[in-house]
């Protein structure tokens, strides 16, 4: 059976507009199918084979994916790994036919929100060091993290390997004793992403990540609806969000 598809839809899911925006595009005469202006958005085409144009540039269907997961813990960031299980195992089997893998790694025991998608591209942009991806984590820290890890931490860190960390913003949300021993609540906001690196950073200072979650990558905020386990695909805005970013971040 051929594909079939509203136009909107097509050119929303390229990245190329919201629906409204689209929506107006089409009553501007910017959208050709097959050498014809478009006059109506909800136009059915079949995206594998219908000749698109969109203000004046053409426009090549991928049938690409976008998931936010709310990763739970016990759970590797992998495609497939012999003995544990994966986040891909999370999803539907529908959704596993498209073939995302997660954009970076979360530890198997940290929780929050993890990027899957099949567009290899916007995953190799939203890693690559050189574009300084900020991320923000939540944790709970064993240990008291007073105003002088603030500064050590804004300041980089110097980790078992002897890496010396970027400046990182370090936010201290709360403090609780339990059993005699100090825990603080923090968010700290990375603009990279070593092999375990918030739970290194506060080795390095010192203290223990008992806890920590994911609460963004660049413009993408984890969506705290979701329940720990479940996903959902990303809305139009957020997709054009992320593809934007990742332009202007450098
Ligand atoms: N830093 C860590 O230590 N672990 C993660 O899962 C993510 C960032």
């Amino acid at each position: 059976m051929s594909k079939r598809m509203r136009i909107d839809k097509l050119l929303a899911h390229m990245g190329l507009g919201t629906r409204s925006e689209i929506k107006r595009a089409v009553k501007l005469g910017k959208v050709n199918v097959d050498g014809q202006v478009v006059k109506d958005s909800g136009l059915i085409v079949n995206p594998d084979e219908a000749d698109v144009v969109f203000d004046g540039e053409p426009v090549v269907y991928r049938d690409v994916v976008y998931f936010m997961l709310n990763k739970p813990q016990g759970v590797i960031s992998a495609t497939e790994d012999g003995r544990e299980r994966t986040v891909i195992d999370l999803l539907e089997p529908q959704d596993r036919l498209r073939e995302p893998f997660p954009v970076g790694r979360l530890d198997k025991d940290t929780v929050g929100l993890l990027l899957l998608t099949n567009d290899g591209q916007l995953a190799h942009e939203l890693l690559s060091p050189r574009k300084h991806v900020a991320k923000t984590y939540e944790a709970l820290v064993l240990g008291n993290v007073g105003e002088e890890d603030k500064h050590l931490f804004s300041a980089g860190l110097t980790l078992d390997d002897g890496y010396v960390t970027m400046p990182a913003d370090l936010q201290i949300k709360g403090r609780e004793q339990r059993e005699n021993e100090t825990y603080s609540t923090i968010s700290l906001t990375i603009m990279e992403g070593k092999f375990h690196q918030v739970k290194r950073m506060f080795e390095a200072a010192g203290k223990k990540v008992v806890y920590l979650k994911r609460v963004s990558m660049g413009p993408l905020k984890l969506d705290e609806s979701l329940p720990e386990g479940s996903y959902r695909e990303l809305s139009g805005e957020e997709v054009e969000l992320l593809r934007s970013h990742r332009q202007v971040a450098e």
